[in-house]
């Protein structure tokens, strides 16, 4: 007996290999559900360009402090830096991957 796979199970397998190679991770945040919780908990000091110069916060649109993968800023993000509070128990993982998606995005 031949084994017949559907033909759309086969785009969505090639479609989830593919956004794992470009991605490095088929699981990554979604910026649109990563802005709103920017402007709640990461403007203030972020801002819209992501820079303030004020509190020496890194600059996203010149790529400053991105230059790690997800889940190292995942890390950073929850333990938190410097005058950067850390978020372990205020935000969930998955919230904090949309976030890093947000700001990749955006900026
Ligand atoms: C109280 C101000 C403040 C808040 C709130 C804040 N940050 Fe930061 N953030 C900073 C500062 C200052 C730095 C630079 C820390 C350093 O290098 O000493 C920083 C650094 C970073 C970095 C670079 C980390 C690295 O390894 O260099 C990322 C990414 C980042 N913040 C994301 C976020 C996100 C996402 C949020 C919201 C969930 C957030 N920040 C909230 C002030 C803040």
């Amino acid at each position: 007996m031949k084994l017949i796979v559907p033909t759309q199970w086969i785009c969505i397998a090639i479609l989830y290999v593919i956004t794992f190679i470009v991605t490095g991770n088929a699981f990554a945040g979604n910026p649109f559900e990563g802005k709103p919780l920017y402007y709640k908990h990461c403007y203030d000091c972020h801002e819209d360009s992501g820079t303030n110069r004020m509190l020496n916060a890194p600059d996203f649109k010149k790529r400053e402090g991105l230059m790690a993968t997800d889940q190292q800023l995942l890390a950073v993000i929850k333990s938190g830096k410097g005058v950067m509070p850390g978020y372990q128990g205020i935000l969930k993982d998955k919230e904090i991957l949309d976030v890093i998606a947000y700001i990749r995005n955006i900026f």
